[in-house]
């Protein structure tokens, strides 16, 4: 059974301060309001992650994750965060491959397959992001597109490894902008990459893995888009920085 999830990608956003008082409201809201099979993942910049752990003691269904790590163990790479670090400070999840990473740092599917390696390596389980711009969607290519990043990024895995990768499909038109994929748009590509993830790796791994939806997810959109049936949840930007549009979101399953 594949899990429901939901992520908070809380980008470049919210000093020390106004960061403990966001998690700790989203703590007290998923212990008195959500359901216990609902995953929450908060993926905050990686100086809050140390101090909100401490929040977390004994809520087994909200999570850690990182926005990004290195391809590299340790070393002289400045400015960077390793797997091994993420791990030993007790995250669980890695996104890799954001649109933003992909458009404003240059990052490659060759490199992102490099990363996706270190993580898993370290039991870290990455959260994938793929998806396709305007230009693309314009001329219908977003398939190709789609698939040639999933490919590029993830079908090096074995099946083992593969068992146990978050895929986030989103379109970068819907980021930040307002503007949602309808469910029919999000459901046909959920759908598209769950087939080609059949074609590799079989119906069960299918079946088992989790694409989330990302790209301007609200609490007045949640709800029709999770009822998707390759929907199993999203990642969520601008809506995870108030506490209660993000549990509100959690909520909609
Ligand atoms: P928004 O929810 O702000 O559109 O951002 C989506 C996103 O990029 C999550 O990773």
């Amino acid at each position: 059974m594949r899990k429901k999830i939901a992520a908070g990608n809380w980008k470049m956003n919210k000093t020390m301060e106004e960061g403990k008082i966001l998690a700790s409201e989203v703590v007290n809201m998923v212990k008195d309001e959500l359901r216990s099979d609902v995953h929450v993942i908060l993926c905050p910049p990686f100086i809050h992650l140390t101090s909100l752990h401490a929040m977390l003691e004994g809520h087994s269904n909200i999570a850690f994750g990182a926005q990004n790590c290195s391809n590299h163990a340790s070393g002289a790479y400045t400015g960077e965060i390793s797997a091994p670090m993420l791990k030993s400070n007790g995250e669980d999840y890695v996104i890799l491959g954001h649109s933003e990473r992909r458009e404003y740092f240059g990052e490659t599917d060759s490199l992102l397959a490099e990363k996706i390696d270190i993580a898993l390596e370290n039991g870290l389980t990455p959260i994938y992001c793929c998806g396709e711009p305007l230009a693309v969607r314009e001329r219908n290519e977003q398939t190709d597109h789609v698939q040639r990043q999933v490919e590029d990024g993830l079908f090096h895995l074995s099946d083992e490894d593969f068992g146990k990768i978050v895929i986030a499909y989103e379109p970068i038109w819907a980021i930040g902008t307002g503007k949602t994929a309808s469910a029919d748009q999000a459901q046909e590509m959920h759908a598209t990459i769950r087939k080609q993830i059949t074609g590799q790796y079989g119906e069960e791994t299918a079946n088992n893995t989790s694409i989330l939806y990302g790209g301007s997810v609200k609490p007045g959109n949640a709800e029709e888009l999770f009822s998707c049936m390759d929907v199993d949840g999203g990642l969520i930007g601008g809506a995870s920085l108030k506490s209660r549009d993000f549990v509100d979101i959690a909520k909609a399953f």
